[in-house]
């Protein structure tokens, strides 16, 4: 990737601010719009993945847990993980996903996408909803998700027009040339209406050894 200005993360103010880092009454208020409001995009991401029922699946930035738990129903014989630095959003994530939990289907991690706690190729698809937007830096937060990407895995990142990050180039670019930079392949941006307005959407591939 050339050296190119990097997009800001979004950072708003109180009290939109919870959508960040979720905490205590009000970050769970904001846990329930997100169950509500997000579901369709959750949806949309996960339908990126192409999953088959046996897959080994990541998501960033997990927060209520709709993502989750839809990925419970679809994966009869796949595991799930989750990284979330929010509490709340924890708690709120395995109260919904309580079964999947106990029977050792679903692992929700508490930290930043920044350092994912899995070894190298640990998963065969990576997915983030409205999460992207936060990263500190997209560029090697990428790098990082390709790392405990599998080769031939898929990596869905969706969020909607309106938060995703200002400054520099327009995202869509900057996102294309950051995966590319994380060494992923067939890499396709796009934007699309998704239930609640336009959204922002990117699917890549790690590239098989084979
Ligand atoms: C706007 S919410 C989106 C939640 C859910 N994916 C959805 O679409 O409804 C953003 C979530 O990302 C989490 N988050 C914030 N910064 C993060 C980071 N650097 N790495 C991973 N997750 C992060 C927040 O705690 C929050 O749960």
């Amino acid at each position: 990737m050339t050296a190119r200005e990097a997009p800001r993360p979004f950072r708003p103010p109180w009290p939109i601010n919870q959508f960040v880092l979720p905490r205590g009454l009000l970050g769970r208020i904001a846990g329930e719009a997100m169950s509500f409001f997000n579901a369709s995009i959750e949806a949309r991401a996960i339908g990126l993945l192409d999953l088959t029922g046996d897959e080994r699946v990541l998501e960033i930035g997990f927060g209520p847990g709709v993502g989750i738990r839809m990925l419970a129903e679809r994966l009869g014989r796949g595991r799930i993980a989750g990284i979330d630095p929010s509490q709340t959003m924890i708690d709120m994530a395995s109260s919904r996903n309580r079964r999947a939990i106990a029977d050792g289907t679903v692992d929700l991690r508490k930290g930043l996408v920044s350092h994912l706690p899995w070894p190298d190729a640990s998963f065969d698809g990576i997915l983030s909803t409205n999460n992207v937007q936060l990263w500190e830096s997209v560029g090697s937060d990428l790098k990082e998700v390709a790392r405990v990407l599998a080769p031939g895995g898929r990596v869905a990142i969706a969020v909607y027009a309106w938060i995703a990050p200002r400054g520099g180039p327009p995202f869509d670019e900057y996102l294309r040339d950051a995966l590319a930079a994380a060494g992923l392949v067939d890499i396709k941006v796009w934007r699309e209406w998704v239930r609640v307005g336009p959204a922002l959407l990117a699917r890549a591939v790690k590239r098989s050894l084979i």
